[in-house]
This record gives C-alpha cells, structure tokens and sequence, in this order.
C-alpha cells in the first residue's frame, strides 16, 4: 500500500487499510497538525493495553489495585477541563438561520480561518491516533462509520470501550467507503524535546467544538474531556446524525433505550429523553422494586437513539454506541445495582477520588453498608476526609465524574441490543428535573401535544456542563446543546413523522412526560425514584393496554392514585399529591415561560404548537 512520507513522517498506512479518501485525509492533516508519529488503531485488546500501560507511565492513569477492580484505570482531569464546553460549541452551517437561536454559530469560511492557525503544528510532539469507528451494529443500514484523528491516548482506549472501534471498520469502509472525519486535539503541542508538565494536557484558553452540518465534519480543539473529546458521541451520533436525520427522514436522539418484559413474558421497548445527568442511565438499568416479582428491564441504549421508521409502520431505535459514559456520583448498590456491577472490572473513571486500598469512591458511595472512608485522595489529588468535607464542602468526586464501560459488562444488556435491526419503540417519554410544576407522569392526548411537551421541556440545569447549576432553562427534547439545526424546524421533523406514517395508515406510539424530581417545602424530593420508576412504567404499558383510565387533567391524562402498584412501597395518596397535583398559579407562570421561549424559537415554529399552547391557556382558565 502506499505510505508516502510527509516532512520526515512516515504514514505508515497498515496493508488492511485501503480506503482512498481515508488515507489522502490523514496524510492532509498530518501534514497540518505535524504530529511526531501515527498509530492507526486496531480496536485490538492488546492495542488497549499497551496504551493503558503507556497513560499509566505518563501519570495520566492510575491504575487501580487488581484485588478489588480488575484492568481498571482512574484519571483525573485538569480541573478546567471536566464537562461539555456549551458556550464554545459552534453549529457551522452555511446559513445562520439553519443553526437557530438555540446554537452558536459562525459562518464556516470564518471559522475554518479561525481554526486553521490553531490546528497548525497543534500535535507537535505527541502521536497522532487514527481511530475507526463504527456508530451502530458494524454493516448495519442504520450504522454510520467516523473516524477520529487525535493526539490523546486517553480518547483512543476511551472509543476502544463507547464504540465498535478498529479493524473490522477498515474493512466495512473498503475501497470507497463514507466516513464522517472527525478532527480531535488536546490544543497542547510540545516544542522540540519539551515533556509534559501535567498528566491532563490541554489548552486552558482556548477550546472550540465546531460541527460543519453541511460537509458532515467535525473539528475539536482544546479539551480532552468526555463529549468534547469522545467524537463519536455527541459530535457525531447526535449534532451531525440530527441534521442527516432531518434530511433522510428519521430521528437521532439524546435518548435511553429499554426492554422491559412482564411477567407473562410480553416485552415492550421504551425510549426516553431526560436531559443530561438527569437519570437516563438509572432508568434504562432499572432493577424492578417489591410488588414487581416476575418483571424484568434490560437495557439496550443509556444516551443516544437513532430510531428510523420501518415499512411495517413501527419505529426502529438502535443503540449507536457500545459503551456508557456514565455519571458516577449518585450511583450506588441501592440506586442502582447493575449500573455498579457494570463496574466491578475493565473501568475507566474520570475525576473520582481514589481509596487508601487503590480503589475508587464518589458521594452517594456511603450510603452502601460499610463505606464511609476515613481518608481519600480526592478527584484534584488533595487529601480528603469527612472532617475536611464537612469544613470546606470539598467533593471527593467532581459532579461531572464518569465511568467508562462497555456494555458487555451490564448484567442487564438486553438481547437484542446489537441487533442491526433495531428494536420497535412502544412509547416515549420526556422527562426534565424540576422541582415544582411538573406533575410525576401525565400522557399526552395526541402526538401534537406530546411534541409540545416535550417541546417546551423545563430542567434544572446540572453539572454534566459548563457554568451555572440549579437554574431552570427549556431543554427541548433534552436535545438543546444537541441538536444539529434549527430547534423549530427539529420541531417540525418531529411533527411530520406522524403524517408521514398516519398517511400509510400506521400510528404512532404514545408520548409520556415525566418529572421524578418534585420537591416538598422541606427541599427534600417526595419521589423515592430509581427502582419506583417501575411502578410509573408499568402504568404506561397499562394504558398502552388500555387497562388504565387515568384521569383528564390540563396537561395530559394522568394516573389515579389507585392505578399504580404500590405493593412494597409505602407512599401514600397525599404523598402522591404533592407530587402530580397541577397547582394553577404555578403553570400561569409556566406558560409565561413558554411564550418566551416560544418568541425566541419564532423562525419557522410550528403553527401547531401554537395553537396547542392557545388552548393549553383555555384548560388552564377554563
Ligand atoms: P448523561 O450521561 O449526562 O446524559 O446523564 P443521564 O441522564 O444518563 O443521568 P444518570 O442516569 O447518570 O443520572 C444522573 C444523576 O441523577 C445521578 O446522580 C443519579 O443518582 C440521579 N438520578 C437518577 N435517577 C434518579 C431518580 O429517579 N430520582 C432521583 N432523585 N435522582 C435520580
Ligand atoms: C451528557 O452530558 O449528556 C453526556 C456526557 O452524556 S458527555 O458525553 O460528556 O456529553
Ligand atoms: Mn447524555
């Protein structure tokens, strides 16, 4: 094969590698970014360990004691670099209006000359990796294939464990194959013979996150963390996978995927948007509650959903990656079980703190017998004891800590969850964090009125990104630092799915609203959540059986307290109505909300979510 030398480089193209454009791109942007070598990955297990071993000799990893987690790994970040970057995201479309409101944006003849000074000789001293991935059952119709060139070990063995990553994707890419590039680099270039000063290299400044929607590109710089580094996830499957949604006529969404199957062995499939480190994890892990014997969820996607509608008038949803990223404070054995026996080995954490016994804790770990830690080393490598967090208010683990794990380690992986066909959605659900207005679970009378729930979703925002915590933003379709395009023209896709399939005589499944995070005056949440979640799930498979009435209420039908299973779980009917009861004067001011955020989405808005807010406001008066 060819391997022509850029300026002393060799290329060294593996014999298996043999796709044109993929090969013409990295000789271009090894040229650029003037990297000291390349290593084009491939996806082996030994390839994994050999580069963990090569991050633990650069201090980036600790690995962690054998005895108690197995071929796991901790890395701490810098602490400028530990969430998303929304404020340095860019949607790069021709026109301005095509990113909307909810975007930045910058014209990409501008922005390719922003970045071009930056991306210059941005490698100098590291290794370039080429990474290959695919996003979705490798071959499947529904998959998409990037490739990722970037100068972080840490981002190649993190895409070895969230994707189907290495050589097999060479050979899917064959000769002349479509790929999306994906441009990654820490922003950090050594000079001649300069060692790193920090295990975490990045570039403190400087970082910009740039998606061009209509080349399908995308270029990442500055950051080494988690979805502004892991371009697969957000980048790809997400921005760019939206707008080829939008232009091929299905959907990519911010969306957990589960199974759950009842007793009688029927199984129904679930997909639910909840904003960031607002529980999509935890429900698609769910460990059916007391009063559930014989239920069973499994869990096929925990972030993303690519869901394409089917000639026999069902919505397909596959699972594009193959790993969970996941928030680790909060999760416990009580919480959530499978998610921590995802964990027992072959883990990399990002930003938890480390044990005296070399393994990892994070807060929420007390609450497991027997793990209270006297002392730990915390996520910025400072000592730590309850003494000192009770003085400082010092978190052991960052907010934003993360594991990374294949979903092979699940115990609860569903069967079908790499099946190429995808799995038939029965319902969706949408679901913020807020702690009022929003009652437990209502059911939207139609699909309009569920695309207006969803649409004009509320949460309080949380620490999987950048900036202020606690306040309350719409997050439409928990996809607004996701979304690829224009949100109301995204609105409209959405609309246009059910006279799409409604013209072939198909319906579309119902769409649930829910809010596990209502608090009492006490600030405390009323809902004990997590594994109760089942008793909410299991009253929507009821209705979709038509063996719950529910009752009317202004937004949606919502559940009698008699229509839940409450066996094992003591919650009582006046419990149950601090957390679903509609306090008028609070959705007065709520729809105030929905106006402004409404004029600001004004460009293409769909009339018919006007009109369903038009009559909202009627219900509300009336
Ligand atoms: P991303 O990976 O950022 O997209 O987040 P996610 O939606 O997968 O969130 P995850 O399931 O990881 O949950 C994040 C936080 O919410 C954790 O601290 C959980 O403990 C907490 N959480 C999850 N489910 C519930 C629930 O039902 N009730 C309450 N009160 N908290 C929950
Ligand atoms: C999210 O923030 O929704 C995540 C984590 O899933 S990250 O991959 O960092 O975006
Ligand atoms: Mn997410």
């Amino acid at each position: 094969m060819n391997s022509p030398v850029m300026q002393g480089l060799a290329l060294n193209v593996p014999p298996y590698v043999k796709n044109a454009r993929l090969i013409a791109w990295v000789a271009d942007m090894a040229a650029l970014c003037k990297p000291a070598a390349i290593h084009w990955c491939d996806g082996s297990d030994e390839e994994y360990q050999r580069l963990c071993q090569q991050l633990v000799d650069a201090g980036t990893f600790k690995p962690l004691n054998p005895a108690k987690r197995p071929n796991s790994f901790l890395a701490w970040s810098d602490p400028s670099d530990v969430a998303r970057v929304e404020d340095r995201t860019y949607i790069c479309s021709e026109k301005k209006e095509d990113a909307g409101p909810t975007n930045n944006w910058m014209a990409p003849a501008e922005m390719r000359q922003t970045l071009q000074p930056l991306f210059d000789g941005c490698m100098k001293g590291r290794t370039m990796y080429v990474v290959p991935f695919s996003m979705g059952p490798l071959g499947s119709h529904i998959a998409h294939i990037g490739v990722e060139l970037s100068d972080s070990a840490y981002v190649a063995v993190n895409q070895k464990l969230m994707t189907r990553m290495g050589k097999a994707v060479y050979d899917v890419l064959g000769t002349d194959g479509e790929f999306v590039p994906c441009m990654h680099t820490v922003g950090a270039p050594l000079a001649e013979g300069e060692k790193d000063q920090t295990s975490w290299p990045c570039n403190p400044t400087t970082k910009y996150i740039v998606h061009y929607p209509e080349t399908r590109e995308i270029w990442s710089y500055g950051s080494g963390y988690g979805g502004n580094a892991l371009l697969g996830k957000k980048c790809l499957a997400l921005r760019i996978a939206s707008t080829m949604g939008r232009d091929q006529g299905w959907l990519a969404e911010h969306m957990l995927i589960l199974g759950v199957t009842n007793p009688q062995g029927k199984k129904y499939h679930v997909a639910a948007a909840f904003p960031s480190a607002c529980g999509k994890t935890n429900f698609s892990m769910l460990v059916p509650p007391k009063g559930f014997e014989g239920w069973k969820v499994t869990t096929i996607g925990d972030d993303i959903a690519w869901i394409k509608p089917n000639a026999d008038g069902k919505l397909y949803a596959i699972n594009p990656e193959a790993g969970y990223f996941g928030v680790a404070p909060g999760t416990n054995t009580l919480t959530n079980p499978n998610c921590m026996a995802s964990l027992n080995d072959n883990v990399i954490f990002t930003n938890v703190a480390l044990t005296d016994d070399g393994d990892v804790w994070w807060e929420g770990m007390e609450q497991d017998a027997g793990n209270k830690p006297a002392h730990l080393v915390d996520w910025q490598g400072k000592d730590w004891t309850p003494a000192i967090a009770k003085e400082t208010g010092a978190k052991a683990a960052h907010p934003n800590a993360r594991f990374t794990v294949a979903a092979t380690n699940n115990p609860a992986l569903d069967p079908q969850w790499d099946d190429p066909a995808g799995v038939a959605i029965d319902a969706f659900i949408f679901g913020g964090r807020r702690s009022t207005t929003v009652p437990l679970v209502t059911e939207a009378r139609n699909w309009t009125e569920g695309v207006y729930m969803a649409a004009t979703m509320g949460s309080e925002t949380t620490a999987a990104a950048f900036g202020a915590q606690g306040v309350v933003r719409r997050d439409p379709f928990a996809m607004l630092p996701f979304c690829g395009y224009n949100m109301s023209d995204y609105f409209q896709h959405w609309l246009n799915m059910e006279q799409r399939m409604s013209s072939q005589g198909h319906s579309l499944p119902p769409i649930f609203c829910v809010n596990w995070f209502r608090k009492n005056a006490e600030g405390k949440f009323v809902w004990p959540g997590f594994g109760e979640n089942m008793r909410v799930l299991k009253w929507m498979i009821d209705r979709i059986e038509g063996q719950a009435a529910g009752t009317d209420t202004m937004f949606g039908v919502a559940p009698q307290y008699e229509e839940l299973n409450w066996t094992g779980l003591d919650f009582t009917a006046e419990q149950f109505k601090t957390v679903t009861h509609i306090d008028k004067a609070a959705w007065v001011d709520e729809l105030k909300l929905h106006d402004a955020h409404f004029e600001q989405l004004a460009y293409h808005l769909p009339q018919a979510l006007v009109d369903t807010k038009a009559a909202l406001q009627k219900r509300l008066q009336g």
